[in-house]
């Protein structure tokens, strides 16, 4: 087991740090000259994709959140209506099949219970085809599936998942960007983001850096109860997987919400024992952030944000921290936002001393319901 962690103190720091090689490993041999090469979704995806009208994603836990952060890309980009519903809702669920629907299945492990039942109750139900983004090939899910993109991730380990998640944005990155193609995206505009796709593995690498400044800022959160994850749009789902990472594995109780959502609730719970995270990206919605972050600086909260490093936040007289990364454009970002999110909750975790690779109560891979 030492030998396999190698110089990290536990496997979810190792695997974190896998991230630049996992993702350049699952765009490998799929991207040349800022294009995406055919045939890559296997033989004949080209035929069923073209058809594709409505994709319903399903997935639980981590999964479901990259599926989260597809679905604005695939309404966004490729102008096609997607729908995304936890695999335990909707296989018990009478769910209203569109016409030309993709199912479409993500699972690290492809051996998830709710997951694989799912993706055997759609069959039922006249979607065109199921398309499964995975990381075991031999896994349940990759055999039960019309058509597969494998993200190459290696064993993950760790409980919390980690280089799974940022892999599967990759692959869900390449597909989104394919249908886009097919339904009609600037020809420009599509090179210009397969080739910031392409950049993702350098910006982890460097998001990584910030590691050692993020240790020092994890020691203002050991003795905290709650926390508060705020993204918006593409990154709200980040905020999701932010406060899922460190509840699992810190047990400190964390929430993720839109952040226009935070006067509609959550502002309530603001005071300076409740940290707020928020992920500030440079896009259209940036100014609105800014204010949500007011409310919240004028309520006194400690106020930690992620922020492009071309963002300009005032942050003269905020409790907490300004923490800056490129984040390599609006598509790419959700992926490089997350590597903070994963740092921080690994070490407010080693600093309260839980074991982080093996959390209580959890398991890697729910195979039963
Ligand atoms: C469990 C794991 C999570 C994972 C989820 C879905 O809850 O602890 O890390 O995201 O299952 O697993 P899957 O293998 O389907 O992605």
């Amino acid at each position: 087991d030492a030998v396999e962690r190698g110089e990290y103190r536990h496997y979810m720091l190792k695997e974190i740090f896998e991230q630049p090689r996992a993702v350049a490993d699952t765009l490998e041999g799929r991207i040349a000259s800022d294009r995406i090469l055919p045939n890559i979704f296997g033989v004949k995806s080209d035929e069923l994709l073209r058809r594709v009208r409505h994709v319903q994603i399903v997935a639980c836990g981590t999964s479901y959140h990259a599926g989260m952060v597809a679905r604005y890309w695939l309404e966004g980009l490729a102008g096609i209506p997607c729908s995304i519903e936890v695999a335990s809702e909707y296989r018990y669920r009478q769910a209203v099949v569109p016409a030309d629907s993709l199912f479409l299945a993500i699972s690290q492990s492809g051996e998830t219970a709710d997951t694989l039942a799912a993706l055997r109750e759609g069959r039922q139900h006249g979607y065109l085809g199921s398309f499964a983004i995975c990381n075991v090939p031999e896994s349940s899910l990759v055999r039960e599936s019309d058509l597969v993109l494998m993200t190459r991730a290696g064993p993950e380990i760790g409980v919390a998942s980690t280089k799974a998640f940022t892999t599967q944005l990759a692959a869900l990155a390449l597909l989104v960007l394919e249908l886009a193609r097919m339904n009609g995206l600037a020809e420009e505009r599509y090179l210009r983001l397969v080739n910031d796709l392409s950049t993702l593995p350098r910006r982890i690498a460097d998001a990584l850096e910030l590691a050692p400044q993020i240790a020092e800022l994890a020691e203002r959160f050991v003795h905290k109860h709650h926390a508060l994850f705020l993204g918006r749009g593409v990154n709200f789902p980040v905020a999701l997987e932010g406060a899922l990472k460190l509840k699992e594995i810190s047990y400190i109780h964390a929430e993720g919400y839109p952040a226009g959502e935070l006067k509609h609730g959550p502002l309530a719970l603001v005071d300076e024992d409740m940290p707020v995270i928020a992920v500030a990206p440079n896009n259209q919605l940036l100014e609105k952030l800014k204010s949500n972050l007011e409310e919240v600086r004028a309520r006194g909260g400690e106020l930690f944000v992620i922020a492009d490093d071309e963002v300009r936040i005032d942050s003269d007289g905020v409790r907490g921290a300004l923490i800056k990364v490129n984040s390599g454009g609006n598509l790419i970002a959700p992926a490089v936002f997350t590597v903070p999110l994963q740092l921080l909750a690994y070490h407010v975790a080693v600093l309260r001393g839980t074991d982080v690779d093996q959390p209580r109560n959890l398991a890697k891979s729910v195979t039963v319901e």
